[in-house]
């Protein structure tokens, strides 16, 4: 496992000292109002626009080749906080016949890059995507929230949702503090686990399928003890 640079170091931005009031052991609930996501957030966690480029490019890489091999297609993709908009970026190098949404919950980054605004908990365009990816934002929600973003994410998708989320565990095992932030809501994989798996068949690496997509890959996929 590639500890210091694994995809949530890079891609949930953070504090960069334990020492600080809001390092991982703060006692305060994280900020969730959209205006803490503003340039300074931006410019402090994405200043290597580079490096996290090439991490989204990786990811869309393995995704969409996943769902090849399981013999299936996707037309449509949501990208559910979308941030810069890096898999749009990545999308137009690798696939440009994907059709592509960016939502964004900072009003500051729908101003700068004309992203559709969305909370990730009530977001209801009345149509569904084949893909939804929901990259490093649900550790920024509250427990009730979080749970709505879920039962959210399950009806926006339609038939794969890619999903990255920072865990406790994450925090204390894989995660540097320089590149990740902890103000989070830092909570098990379990909580998620148990949430998700209402909706959605978990394949690995980030990959979830509908029930509906049964015909497309193998029981073992997902099978654990
Ligand atoms: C660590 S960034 C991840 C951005 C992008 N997904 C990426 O991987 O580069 C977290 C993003 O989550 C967004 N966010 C926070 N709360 C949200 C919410 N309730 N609904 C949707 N997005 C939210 C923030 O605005 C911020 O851009």
């Amino acid at each position: 496992m590639r500890t210091k640079t694994s995809p949530n170091t890079k891609t949930s931005p953070a504090k960069t000292s334990r020492n600080t009031k809001t390092s991982r052991n703060t006692k305060t609930s994280p900020d969730t109002a959209p205006a803490r996501f503003n340039a300074r957030y931006y410019s402090k966690w994405y200043g290597d626009t580079d490096d996290r480029a090439d991490i989204a490019a990786r990811a869309l890489r393995f995704v969409l080749s996943y769902i090849d091999y399981m013999d299936a297609d996707v037309d449509s993709m949501l990208d559910l906080g979308c941030g810069l908009g890096l898999w749009k970026q990545a999308l137009k190098k690798q696939a440009k016949g994907i059709r592509y949404t960016g939502v964004e919950y900072s009003p500051y980054l729908c101003e700068k890059y004309g992203w559709e605004q969305g909370d990730a908990a009530t977001y209801s365009p009345r149509k569904t995507f084949d893909l939804v990816v929901c990259q490093g934002v649900l550790q920024y929600l509250p427990d009730a929230a979080c749970e709505q973003a879920i039962a959210n994410l399950a009806k926006l998708s339609r038939r794969f949702l890619y999903l990255e989320v920072l865990t406790k565990a994450d925090a204390r095992e894989v995660c540097c503090p320089e590149g990740t932030d902890f103000d989070v809501h830092l909570r098990d994989a379990a909580w998620y686990a148990v949430r998700l798996k209402d909706h959605f068949v978990n394949l690995g690496g980030g990959v979830y399928a509908k029930p509906r997509m049964r015909d497309h890959y193998f029981e073992l996929w997902c099978t654990s003890l």
